[in-house]
């Protein structure tokens, strides 16, 4: 199915740039081995079904069956917040509390800023002791609709993924999970929090809990942008230039790894799938050994992407524009101009957050 889906593409941006549109120079193929993904994991659903490609030449406009085919909008929500309000509750006290750090100086909120789209905006992140990890700090908005956390992939979900930051010795630096729960234990507030969040529980403040209620919170941070707007079919929520960059974003290619309802964050992909790409990070290898993981990344999501730079694992590219040009050239061997350029980072822009 992924076969067909590929030379579907490949035939439509042929099409696309023979078209006698304003943009036709603005491609150039450089070659053909697009068909050498091995997308394994992914998620998603539907894709390579014939109907959906219906391809529209030069327009501007992706027909709306094209546009159900690789996207989906964000649901009103995917936690029962109601029902859930104490766990949620105690969850955003624990993501912005830094004692759970060995020297009460970081949270999660140090390098998951929630008035900054859930980043810290530097390549690496400085931990308790200022120490910088080699990878760049994802956004925690939008994460918990991704197959797997982390950008190998390592944890399941965000209630698992939330475990490790705490005891990681150079982010919060916390010695033990016993460290932690007696840290925890000897704070009044949070006797009454957990007691109210695990409320059939007779010892509440557990490891395992904090990870559940980090989750819950996380799992409310979704951000609804202009993008879902036009997919349920509000016509007016994109303008011309974003209608623009939106098609380029699908004939090129670039949907084949970003989509789905994150527009990303469904599967795993290698980094120089075309044109190798120079990194000293191995990625999913770490985590599975597996030959065919090196430089295996999850593929991430792209919602609202123009806030969260600097971009890539390792947070060396600087600029948005030079992201999509660097994904262009290492991800479909395609060099693309300031026209490509432009027009997809006006369309990513629709995908930034209305209300954050
Ligand atoms: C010192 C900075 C730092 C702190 C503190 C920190 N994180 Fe992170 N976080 C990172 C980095 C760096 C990564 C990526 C690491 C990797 O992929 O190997 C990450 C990854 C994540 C992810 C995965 C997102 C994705 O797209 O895969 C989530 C969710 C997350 N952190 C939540 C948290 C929570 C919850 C806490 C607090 C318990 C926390 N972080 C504390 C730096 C930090
Ligand atoms: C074959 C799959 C694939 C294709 C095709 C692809 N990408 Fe990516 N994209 C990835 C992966 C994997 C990463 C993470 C790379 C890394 O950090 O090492 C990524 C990263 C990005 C980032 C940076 C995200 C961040 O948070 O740092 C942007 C922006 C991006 N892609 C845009 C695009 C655009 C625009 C196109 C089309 C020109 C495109 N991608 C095509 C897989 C793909």
């Amino acid at each position: 199915m992924k076969i067909i889906l590929f030379l579907a593409l490949i035939v439509s941006s042929y099409g696309y740039a023979q078209s006698g549109h304003d943009h036709a120079s603005e491609s150039s193929p450089k070659d053909n081995q697009h068909s050498d993904m091995h997308g394994h994991g992914s998620g998603h659903h539907g894709m390579g079904n014939k109907d959906g490609m219906m391809m529209h030449g030069g327009h501007h406009q992706l027909d709306s069956a094209t546009l159900k085919h690789f996207f989906e909008p964000l649901p009103a929500s995917i936690i029962d917040e109601k029902k859930n309000a104490a766990l949620i509750a105690l969850g955003k006290k624990l993501y912005l509390d830094p004692r759970l750090s060995i020297n009460d100086t970081i949270s999660c909120n140090s390098c998951h800023q929630l008035n900054n789209f859930g980043v810290d905006s530097q390549p690496t992140s400085p931990g308790h002791d200022g120490t910088r990890g080699g990878r760049n700090s994802p956004t925690t908005f939008n994460a918990a609709l991704h197959i797997a956390q982390f950008w190998d992939g390592r944890a399941k979900d965000v209630e698992e993924q939330a475990l490790g930051p705490i005891l990681n010795p150079i982010e919060m630096g916390m010695p033990s999970k016993e460290a932690v729960v007696n840290k925890l234990k000897r704070i009044d507030e949070y006797k009454v929090l957990f007691a109210d969040a695990f409320k059939d529980e007779k010892d509440p403040i557990q490891y395992k809990n904090i990870g559940k209620a980090i989750g819950a919170f996380e799992r409310t941070l979704l951000t609804p942008s202009r993008f879902d707007d036009y997919l349920r079919g509000d016509e007016k929520a994109l303008n011309d230039t974003e209608k623009r960059g939106l098609t380029k974003f699908v004939h090129m290619g670039c949907a084949n790894c970003h989509n789905g309802v994150a527009i990303g964050g469904n599967s795993f992909k290698k980094i120089g799938l075309v044109e190798s790409y120079e990194t000293k990070d191995l990625g999913r290898y770490e985590v599975t050994s597996l030959e065919i993981d090196k430089k295996v990344f999850k593929v991430p999501s792209l919602r609202n992407i123009t806030q969260t730079g600097p971009y890539f694992h390792d947070g060396s590219v600087a600029t948005l524009e030079q992201a999509i040009e660097e994904m262009a050239e290492h991800q479909l061997g395609r060099e693309v101009g300031p026209g490509f350029i432009n027009d997809v980072k006006a369309f990513l822009g629709a995908l930034t957050s209305k209300s954050r």
